[in-house]
């Protein structure tokens, strides 16, 4: 029988879906808000693309990358190398972001190791909350030291600065970037080789937009210390942000870049790691080839599927909507900042979140034991809409955020059913939460 990460969890079984609106075996309806993780950009029921997925599939099964290439593969890797930041020249492609960032801590290392001519520069640097996976090195640079605790045995040490946070932190783009040159100086220039971090984080803490010039701080940093920048734009990347590239939007480029999550519109797994042309050359030069690889890099069949996602979202202008309905949700999601304990509507294009607070004054969360985002949740989804939840992610373990991330083709209408939706769900639950608040400290 099959396991699910919930085991006591009962899940609806999905038949079918069409535009955001899944629909279950017993008749329900679903508005998913948020893709299932920011993964399904283009909706449900994809007659078109599926069309031509299955007239691909119809070709060759498989083909291994280290033995064939396809028309179709090079093609996909031009153009999105032609879209990128114009120091990265090569791109490669995985599965999960997980494996992605795998990749791209394996490619630095490698890289360094054959520059410097040592084994020194091993040390990661990452951001405390930021979320870059589940697998080893990506688990172990995952500033979430909850996820990290129970493989605690498993994962190397890596090391950990705050992430900005606009809402609570001490805001200034200097006062956060110089924690970054503190910890490599702290921990020795010479043994640090990467500062991994999400150019908007997602997951792990609802949304965090770093202030402006933040980016480019960390970039200046990096460059004085020879630590490689690695923008891990999974969630935040691939025109979520209504950009290609978010780290684009803070003028910054890095030496390697992430993306996934939506790049095949969810109808395969499908990432990408981009490098500058110096890691390339570098490895090349140095070592002939890059020790690393899965059964699954460069799938032929996700870059034809990749392929026409982003024609399809070229051809529809779809970052331009993009911006423009991020613009209009924001605006709809702050009317519901009149209940008290809403705060904080944030975001970028469609990458959305905001906060639930016991007390806006003084911004004070709620007790983690009181569960308010998973209630939010829970009782979203029994008024038919799928949402996101960040929670835990503030020092002392508590924090709980929401997120909304609807597909890039998000129509005014699904707009507006997943405001009404929200304010639903958070009229039910006000006469409870207010029981929840716990005591001021
Ligand atoms: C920023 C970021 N990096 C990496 C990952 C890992 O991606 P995956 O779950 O596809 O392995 C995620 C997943 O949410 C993510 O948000």
């Amino acid at each position: 029988m099959l396991f699910h990460r919930r085991f006591e969890h009962r899940y609806p079984r999905i038949v079918r879906g069409q535009g955001a609106y899944l629909y279950d075996d017993e008749g329900r309806v679903y508005l998913d808000a948020v893709g299932g993780a920011g993964v399904a950009i283009l909706g449900h029921g994809l007659e078109r693309l599926a069309r031509a997925a299955a007239e691909s599939m119809r070709h060759v099964s498989y083909l291994h990358g280290t033995q064939f290439t396809t028309p179709e593969l090079e093609a996909y890797g031009e153009r999105l190398v032609a879209l990128a930041p114009d120091n990265l020249s090569h791109v490669l492609l995985m599965g999960s972001g997980s494996d992605a960032v795998e990749t791209a801590l394996k490619l630095a290392y490698q890289y360094q190791a054959g520059k410097t001519g040592t084994r020194r520069k091993r040390k990661v640097i990452a951001t405390q909350p930021g979320y870059h996976g589940a697998t080893g090195l990506a688990l172990a640079v995952t500033g979430k030291p909850r996820d990290r605790l129970l493989f605690q045995g498993l994962l190397p040490e890596q090391c950990f600065i705050p992430a900005p946070d606009a809402y609570r932190g001490p805001g200034s783009a200097e006062a956060c970037a110089m924690a970054l040159e503190r910890k490599i100086l702290e921990e020795g220039p010479e043994e640090c080789l990467a500062f991994i971090v999400e150019p908007v984080i997602g997951a792990s803490m609802g949304i965090g937009v770093p202030p402006p010039g933040y980016l480019q701080e960390v970039r200046a940093i990096c460059d004085r210390h020879d630590v490689l920048l690695i923008c891990d734009e999974v969630m935040c990347g691939f025109g979520r942000c209504g950009e290609w590239f978010a780290s684009s939007l803070f003028g910054v480029k890095p030496d390697i870049l992430i993306q996934g999550k939506g790049m095949a519109a969810g109808l395969m797994p499908l990432s990408a790691v981009y490098a500058s042309r110096a890691i390339v050359e570098g490895i090349h030069r140095d070592g002939g080839n890059f020790a690393h690889g899965f059964t699954f890099t460069n799938h032929a069949l996700a870059a034809a599927i990749g392929l026409r996602v982003l024609e399809h979202v070229e051809r529809h202008d779809l970052l331009s909507h993009v911006r423009r309905q991020g613009q209009v949700l924001r605006e709809r999601l702050s009317e519901l900042t009149a209940f008290d304990w809403v705060d904080d509507v944030r975001g970028l294009g469609l990458f959305c979140g905001f906060e639930l607070v016991a007390d806006k004054a003084t911004r004070r969360p709620f007790p983690r034991s009181a569960k308010v985002a998973e209630r939010v949740l829970q009782r979203a989804m029994a008024r038919g809409g799928n949402f996101y939840f960040s929670i835990g992610y503030l020092p002392d373990g508590t924090g709980d955020s929401i997120l909304v991330m609807p597909p890039y083709n998000v129509t005014d209408e699904e707009l507006e059913h997943l405001v009404d939706i929200l304010r639903g769900t958070l009229e039910d639950l006000d006469p409870e939460v207010r029981t929840l608040r716990g005591p001021a400290a």
